[in-house]
């Protein structure tokens, strides 16, 4: 008898028991907008922005409404108008593209490497037609950031960071998020910190930070918060930014200040499953699985291998056999956008260039997700189940 997986891909843990009472205790006294503070009071909302801004080395923390606010807002921040070309990574999810297309702008893509990376060939050759550029840290994967900047800084593009996968990580000691001139993070459920939607903007840029928080909807209560600039930036920015609203409100922020105390460990949790998982597909026939480089720390919160210049109905195969026995996985390569899974042509909202490099590799790239309810032991047994039907397919079984 064949083993089968029956646990779920989209189970997350449950909100610390802290979380919880915190929760309550704002239910209880019922302020739950950030600005809605009595006498004395710091509202959980700017609590957590200084908390979050600490943890990361940020001198600002603003946190919103979701993580596709933070990128959309990052945009509005650093002034980004219409005419300008803003790069993202071919390799993302929709919501990034998707933040570039809420302020007027088609994306334009570079494409992925076989590290599932940002091809920092690509975008060398396309740096001087841009103005920013949105990183996406896709899956967890950072590019090799010290070249990145260069490409970047000489060509005076702003780098926004999207670490919606890299909450948590760092490249060469420094957090991720802390390269560019502003970063975001999202704290919807599948990420690494739980709210159900919420986000996170970084930045040590006074104006910045002082734009962001007007837009995401401040009126001119800023004073109340705790990670932002001095009175006076915001002085030269209030007249001339508008309010688009997009506030965290203290519910949320109350569910995730302890969940940030404990985030570190949660990594270490992540990567105890993520090594398990790559252990075992390991000199898998046909199977390429992704090595990371030493001044990567990533989030191993997903995993993803890849099955590269296979033919689509093997794939396609590979992936009925394994959802047969349990194992949910996600096809990049897919003609057609499925449930969260989309690829760079299905967005044609876009700069419609085409990426033949890209394509090959994104049409082999399998994605699972290894949420904290899984324990060591069912991520051996998910690997070997992806090692047998793999291996099945790849050898006309
Ligand atoms: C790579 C990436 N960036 C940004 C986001 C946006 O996050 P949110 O869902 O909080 O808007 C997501 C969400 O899935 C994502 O996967």
């Amino acid at each position: 008898m064949s083993e089968v997986f029956t646990g779920s891909f989209t189970q997350q843990e449950p909100i610390p028991e802290e979380g919880i009472e915190a929760a309550l205790a704002v239910l209880r006294h019922g302020r739950l907008h950030r600005y809605n503070t009595v006498e004395g009071e710091t509202a959980e909302v700017a609590l957590l922005e200084k908390e979050f801004a600490d943890y990361v080395g940020a001198k600002y923390c603003l946190a919103v409404a979701s993580g596709g606010y933070a990128i959309a807002t990052a945009l509005r921040a650093v002034g980004v108008a219409p005419g300008d070309v803003v790069l993202s990574n071919a390799f993302t999810l929709a919501p990034v593209p998707g933040a570039i297309a809420s302020v007027g702008i088609k994306p334009a893509f570079v494409g992925v490497t076989e590290a599932l990376t940002i091809d920092l060939d690509d975008l060398e050759r396309k740096i001087d037609m841009a103005d920013v550029l949105v990183i996406s840290h896709m899956r967890g994967h950072v590019c090799d950031m010290d070249r990145l900047m260069r490409i970047c800084d000489e060509a005076e593009v702003t780098v926004i960071e999207d670490c919606a996968h890299t909450m948590g990580a760092d490249w060469g000691g420094t957090p991720s998020g802390r390269h560019g001139a502003i970063a975001c993070y999202s704290a919807q459920t599948y990420k690494h910190m739980n709210s159900g939607e919420g986000g996170f903007i970084v930045t040590d840029d006074p104006d910045l930070a002082a734009r962001a928080i007007m837009l995401s909807g401040s009126y001119m209560l800023y004073g109340r918060h705790l990670a932002a600039p001095e009175p006076e930036v915001f002085e030269r920015i209030r007249y001339t930014t508008p309010n688009v609203s997009g506030r965290m409100d203290n519910l949320r922020a109350a569910i995730l200040r302890p969940q940030l105390r404990i985030l570190d460990d949660q990594v270490t949790r992540w990567n105890d499953l993520y090594v398990e998982v790559q252990n075992e597909l390991r000199n898998t026939p046909g199977l390429t699985v992704i090595d990371r480089p030493e001044e990567e720390y990533f989030v191993g919160s997903s995993f993803q291998f890849l099955l590269l210049d296979w033919e689509t109905d093997k794939i396609e195969e590979v992936l009925r056999r394994c959802g047969a026995r349990g194992v949910d996985l996600k096809w990049f390569g897919a003609e057609e956008p499925v449930a969260f899974t989309s690829r760079y042509d299905s967005w044609r909202y876009a700069r419609p260039e085409r990426m033949p490099d890209t394509d090959r590799i994104l049409k082999g790239i399998l994605d699972l997700r290894l949420p904290l309810t899984f324990t060591v032991e069912d991520c051996q047994l998910i690997a070997r189940i992806i090692r047998s039907e793999v291996s099945a397919v790849y050898q006309g079984a």
